[in-house]
């Protein structure tokens, strides 16, 4: 008999990670999450997953959770952290495990991304300088994004935001998850760099109508610009450059649609999850 593997998933209580864990476990693996200590969403985890505390700003803390890993499915939470740790992190991973796979962005894909802008692209960096097998996913953006849209559509029904005709390959959170699954437990995948996206383009005032059909009400966009969203962004806690890139992205996405893949149907053998199903699964969250 095989022994089980053992998956550690770092950045667990996100919008990736809980789905991940579901997953992880259908494949009978061992499964650990990292938390951290005062996770307001620890409950996200799913019973059966073995909860470790961590905190990658401390990566002395990961050594418990990292004793006996076979693959860690690295999610660094680069909103609310700096990456000033992460080479002391891969270089515990690296001694652990065998396998490493990584949540980048469609960013690099398409050289949007530098590496020293000390996000994705110095992630992918570091771990292509390990001797890890890593598998990087290189995720157009999620559709849990548009739950940003959510307390204008509660409040006032009209979404005001730039860049409503920016037309996107949102990708279903779950279906990012299955494709990691596949690359941390199957083999194949080592040394791969995949571009994840949803099956369809579609703007981001498509969307809002979409959410408001689901809901059953008239939602509307109204067009800002791009200051007015980027104070709003920066005050919610969006590192400005952050908010700089996303908005110049948004801007060329008017005149050129996103680049879109079929890596989810080619790796999980399902067809990626559309949108619609996205906003009928997620519609109390509007209400
Ligand atoms: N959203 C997009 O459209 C998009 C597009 C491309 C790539 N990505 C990438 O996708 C990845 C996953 O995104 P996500 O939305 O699922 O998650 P996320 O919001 O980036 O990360 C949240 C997770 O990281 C944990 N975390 C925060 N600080 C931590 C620390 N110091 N130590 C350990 N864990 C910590 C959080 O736990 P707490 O609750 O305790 O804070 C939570 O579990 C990210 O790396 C992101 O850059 C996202």
């Amino acid at each position: 008999m095989t022994a089980k593997k053992v998956v550690l998933v770092v950045g667990a209580t996100g919008n990736v990670g809980p789905p991940a864990l579901s997953q992880l476990l259908e494949t009978g693996a061992v499964v650990r999450a990292l938390v951290t200590e005062n996770d307001p969403n620890a409950d996200r985890v799913p019973a059966g997953v073995e909860v470790f505390h961590g905190d990658l700003a401390e990566p002395e803390t990961l050594r418990a959770a990292l004793d006996g890993v076979d693959s860690v499915f690295l999610m660094w939470p680069f909103f609310h952290l700096s990456v000033a740790t992460a080479p002391e992190v891969l270089a515990m991973i690296e001694r652990a495990a065998r396998r490493v796979v990584l949540v980048s962005s469609v960013g690099v894909h398409i050289g949007l991304e530098r590496p020293d802008n000390n996000c994705h692209a110095y992630l992918e960096e570091l771990i292509a300088r390990t001797g890890l097998e890593w598998t990087s996913l290189r995720t157009t953006g999620f559709m849990a994004n548009a739950l940003g849209f959510a307390p204008q559509i509660k409040a006032t029904g009209v979404v005001r935001f730039p860049f409503g005709a920016a037309a996107r390959t949102a990708v279903h959170e779950a279906d990012l998850a299955a494709v990691a699954v596949r690359a941390l437990v199957d083999d194949g995948h080592a040394g791969r760099a995949y571009l994840v996206s949803g099956p369809e383009v579609m703007t981001q005032e498509e969307q809002v109508h979409i959410i408001g059909e689901v809901l059953g009400r008239d939602l509307g966009w109204q067009d800002v610009r791009a200051e007015e969203a980027r104070a709003r962004m920066v005050a919610s806690g969006w590192p400005p450059s952050y908010a700089d890139g996303a908005l110049d992205y948004f801007e060329q996405l008017t005149k050129e649609p996103e680049v879109r893949s079929s890596v989810v149907e080619e790796i999980t053998g399902r067809p990626a999850r559309t949108f619609r199903t996205w906003a009928s699964e997620s519609a109390d969250r509007f209400r």
